[in-house]
């Protein structure tokens, strides 16, 4: 059976984990393919709030097998303490949530490496989560990473102090003062390897292999937003990642013709955490009320996101990219009260008029052209029919669609598993 991809087309936080968690029931698998604990997956159900970070946004579903796949990189610390958050709740992992051996392991220099390497770069900081998400990428493409199945090998503790014992060295060579007590930090690090290693350990391009030929069902599940794509995304201010389609393929062993719908996930609006070029941005009193109403703060860092229109020329991009096969559109509730809404089609680009995203999109190339809408006043969080939503809010749907030429499957009216509309 077909694998079904499940992406962010933005700049990431664009309600993945309610998706997952909403679609789940229908697939037997949730894996996840790439990025790490720089993700933040929120999950809103029986009013209470969950936030994953490495763990597959199918694990509070009973029966859904939850794979965290070769393209993932783990920090066992922060594994841990999911794993922890799920045991608080009662939620039965241990015959569900599997890991592939071939995924990297975030070690704590990894993230000392991160914080050295942004303090370095002064004005021109990434905006990184500082999970050590690029120096262990670095490691991966530069053949010196550790891996899940290294842990089950008898000389992973010498692998660990070679490269631990490498990180320092290089750690030294950036002009920067980083605090830091790595015995602590190992100590915190070897317990939750225990823990960690208490898990099953999976060979998981074989297993997704024979789940297809035996017809289970399943979803991929990506992390942060297509335009923070190590190849496709704004370029250096994205994740080290591929987290467009063809990262589920390398992230999971899924060959491409074994793919089938790509769900393309946004923003009725846009948002970005960290540094980088956004054309839609506000800083009026617009961006501020979809901040405030869509509290547009990180899941993992806590940090203010950045709010704009929607980007219908990155969106585009983004679609085609990933051959996005269904659109689903996120807080629509958030755009209630706008008395008009703006959308970008096209940029100025160097005084030309362009509807493709250019190399450059800096602030200096790139100014938005909008195309003006009419807003709506309703609240939309109590609807839960397509039929009850504002003419307004379905005119811009219908254009949306005419503009994507992709069909809008779900929009959702809020943080709740219940407060999803399909069409
Ligand atoms: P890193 O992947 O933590 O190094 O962060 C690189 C850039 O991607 C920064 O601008 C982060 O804010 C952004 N980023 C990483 N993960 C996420 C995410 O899950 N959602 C939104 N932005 C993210």
């Amino acid at each position: 059976m077909a694998v079904d991809l499940l992406l962010g087309l933005q700049w990431g936080d664009e309600g993945k984990g309610k998706i997952v968690d909403v679609l789940t029931s229908k697939y037997n698998i949730i894996a996840r393919f790439q990025g790490g604990p720089n993700a933040g997956h929120t999950l809103v159900f029986n009013g209470k709030k969950h936030v994953l970070h490495t763990i597959p946004s199918g694990i509070f579903h009973e029966n859904a097998i939850n794979l965290v796949g070769n393209g993932v990189v783990i920090d066992p610390v922060i594994f841990k303490k999911e794993l922890e958050k799920l045991d608080e709740q009662s939620v039965n992992y241990k015959d569900k949530l599997f890991i592939s051996r071939k995924a990297h392991i975030i070690l704590p220099t990894h993230r000392l490496l991160d914080a050295a390497s942004e303090a370095s770069k002064g004005k021109a900081k990434i905006g990184s989560t500082l999970k050590g998400i690029g120096p262990t990428y670095m490691d991966k493409t530069g053949r010196n990473g550790l891996r899940i199945g290294d842990l089950e090998l008898e000389d992973w503790e010498e692998k660990y102090r070679a490269l631990a014992d490498k990180h320092e060295a290089m750690i030294g060579f950036y002009d920067v003062d980083i605090q830091y007590n790595l015995a602590e930090l190992e100590t915190e690090f070897f317990k939750a390897l225990k823990t960690l290693k208490s898990l099953k350990f999976i060979d998981s391009e074989e297993y997704i292999f024979q789940a297809q030929k035996e017809g289970k069902s399943i979803l991929a599940e990506g992390a942060q937003g297509s335009l923070l794509d190590i190849d496709f995304g704004t370029y250096p201010f994205v994740t080290s990642s591929n987290t467009t389609a063809a990262g589920a393929c390398t992230g999971l062993g899924v060959a491409p013709n074994k793919i089938g719908d790509v769900l393309g996930i946004f923003k009725a609006y846009t948002t970005r955490v960290g540094s980088g070029p956004f054309p839609t941005e506000l800083f009026d009193e617009d961006g501020a009320t979809m901040s405030r109403v869509g509290n547009e703060f990180g899941a993992t860092t806590g940090r203010a996101r950045r709010c704009g229109w929607l980007d219908l020329v990155a969106l585009k991009y983004a679609c085609q990219i990933n051959g996005v096969t269904k659109l689903m559109m996120m807080k629509a509730d958030v755009l209630s009260g706008f008395k008009t809404l703006k959308v970008c089609t096209a940029y100025n680009y160097k005084g030309q008029t362009i509807d493709h995203l250019p190399f450059n999109i800096e602030p200096e190339n790139v100014s938005p052209i909008y195309t003006e809408m009419k807003g709506w006043n309703e609240d939309l969080t109590g609807m839960n029919s397509s039929s009850q939503l504002p003419k307004a809010l379905n005119d811009y749907i219908d254009f949306l669609e005419k503009e994507l030429e992709l069909s809008i499957t779900i929009v959702s009216v809020g943080p709740d598993r219940e407060q999803t509309i399909f069409r």
